[in-house]
């Protein structure tokens, strides 16, 4: 367990135990050349801003070659860049300025699936069944007399059938391939060697360019066990199998035990450098099965998810964090807090929705919600009282762009911009995640607020200029100018990885103390709390009368 003072004294090797990791989503923020997609030069020019804020590292989204066919993590390339976004030399310039700055690296990578127009899967197209070049895939015969019904009833984790037919290279109609997601991120199939090899010459590839870190996307799917009878879907869903598998570890494809085979090379060629590389696993499993992903001897790291999925809610928090912190322990890894991600709905929108819809706050939309029934006012009260309580958290934070602006979702984007395949692929019935991606806005007007010379790729709305950065920079209570204290203070405030409950003002606040005499004290109620005597150095909404007002947070020393 790290037991820095400050940050100065973390050592090289645990850099990431308490770090504050800001993620990028490359094609929404900052768009260099007026194409209206965000690129690598253009995180380059916002490296200032980086280091303004006060963060420890960026983790990058997919840059990779890629038909964007679901926002990047469609791979057609695993080593390059996206000529739309740069190139080799753009990313190694990106990377010696973040360092420069003070900035660690993390570079998200796909390894469950490739993109369709990758090189191994048009090879395999070409190539007979049984071939070699198709068993680096999953590639098997439909049922039916003539082949023609998929081999499971899966559906795709973004709808639709988790098989798509091929038309052999003689044209005729041929074998099906697995994909959990899109039709055009084809899995790849791990029992094979060359795909492991692949992988790891991937991870030097990186790392040799100076990549900090990795963040594994769908870190749990990479085994599967395709023995017939394959389950049918009723069956897994009987057995209570969600995107988190079985606690067994039996089900054909999610969570399965073999998959840390794979992290332990991985680790091994993580130690192969000096500070080792670090990584951490997107794997929705149960939580109970979390610490193996993140386990020194695997990837030493997992997301926990739990609050992002959480209402706004004392009981919900306090349980959240305490079992996390627990887990935490027995893993031997710091945990780690996520409030938004691109994957969700921003949490300044959730927090202005009505409580009880946690993650599934889509739904709510698709059964009529409309933009005009968010409190934006209240959501981003309450996200920055959430961001406080966060950052004051033993364990790493994983910010969001954009959260940093206290930037709302974009709910009421026209169907025909939005691009996310589970809105595609569910007819529109699903809507998907474009309304976080949207690109930021820079500057209160000017052509795409400041994220380029052009439109961007996903349309702006007027209020987006309310919460531009450069408004914000000149506002003292701005949530720009709250995260840049708080992370400033988070720095000095490092402290051991432990935190005391502090009991007594009501069900309804949540008060804790670190090691060092740091006090977090957040108010969910309705009615103004007291607070412990010392030196108030942050809150994030005013006090009244010397009081903590509802839905706000404050530390103290
Ligand atoms: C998880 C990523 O976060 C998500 O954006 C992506 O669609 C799926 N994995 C598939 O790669």
């Amino acid at each position: 367990m790290s037991t820095a003072a400050d940050s100065n004294q973390v050592s090289a090797a645990t850099w990431w135990r308490q770090a504050a990791v800001y993620q990028i989503y490359p094609r929404s923020f900052s768009d260099s050349n007026g194409d209206g997609l965000g690129d690598i030069k253009g995180i380059t020019a916002k490296v200032p801003y980086l280091k303004s804020l006060g963060i420890d590292a960026v983790w990058l989204s997919p840059f990779y070659p890629s038909a964007l066919a679901d926002g990047g993590y469609d791979v057609d390339d695993y080593r390059n860049v996206d000529p739309k976004l740069g190139t080799l030399e753009d990313f190694d310039e990106m990377a010696s300025a973040l360092h420069a700055a003070g900035i660690k690296l993390i570079a998200d990578i796909v390894p469950n699936h490739s993109s369709d127009r990758h090189e191994w899967f048009r090879e395999a197209l070409a190539s007979p069944k049984g071939s070699a070049a198709r068993d680096r895939y999953i590639f098997r015969d439909g049922k039916g007399p003539n082949g023609e019904f998929p081999p499971s009833d899966w559906d795709s984790v973004f709808g639709g059938p988790a098989w798509e037919r091929i038309t052999e290279p003689d044209g005729t109609p041929g074998q099906w391939y697995m994909h959990i997601f899109a039709k055009e991120q084809p899995d790849l199939n791990w029992a094979n060697r060359e795909v492991r090899d692949d992988f790891l010459k991937t991870l030097r590839f990186w790392s040799d360019r100076g990549v900090d870190g990795f963040r594994v996307d769908v870190a749990h799917a990479l085994t599967k066990d395709l023995t017939e009878p394959m389950l049918s879907k009723v069956e897994l869903t009987l057995e209570g199998a969600g995107f988190d598998g079985f606690e067994d570890g039996s089900h054909p494809f999610w969570d399965r035990d073999e998959v840390h085979e794979i992290y332990a090379e991985w680790r091994e060629v993580f130690n192969e450098y000096d500070p080792p590389r670090t990584a951490v696993a997107e794997a929705w499993v149960h939580a109970s099965r979390r610490a193996r992903y993140a386990s020194s001897e695997g990837l030493g790291q997992a997301f926990n998810f739990d609050l992002l999925q959480a209402d706004f809610d004392a009981s919900q928090f306090r349980r959240i964090i305490a079992e996390n912190l627990t887990l935490a322990e027995e893993s031997g890894a710091s945990s780690t807090w996520v409030l938004s991600n691109h994957d969700v709905v921003r949490h300044a929108t959730r927090y202005g929705l009505p409580n009880g819809l946690g993650r599934h706050c889509l739904q709510w939309f698709r059964e009529g919600g409309t933009a005009k029934d968010v409190n934006t006012e209240l959501g981003l009260r309450r996200a920055r009282a959430a961001s406080l309580l966060m950052l004051a958290l033993p364990g790493s934070a994983y910010l969001y762009q954009g959260e940093e602006l206290g930037l709302q979702e974009v709910v009421d984007l026209p169907a025909a911009s939005r691009q996310d395949p589970w809105f595609v692929r569910s007819n529109g019935t699903d809507v998907g995640r474009d309304g976080c991606r949207v690109p930021l806005p820079w500057t209160s007007e000017g052509s795409s607020f400041g994220f380029g010379a052009g439109a961007s790729h996903l349309p702006q709305p007027e209020w987006f200029s309310a919460y531009a950065a450069a408004t914000q920079e000149e506002q003292t209570g701005s949530t720009l100018a709250l995260y840049r204290k708080a992370l400033r203070l988070r720095r000095n405030l490092h402290t051991e990885e432990q935190l005391k409950w502090v009991d007594g003002a009501g069900a309804a606040v949540l008060h804790f103390v670190r090691p060092n005499g740091w006090h977090s004290v957040t108010n969910f109620g309705t009615e103004p709390v007291g607070l412990p005597a010392g030196t108030v150095i942050l809150s994030s909404s005013a006090l009244v009368e010397g009081k903590l007002p509802a839905d706000t947070t404050a530390w103290i020393i």
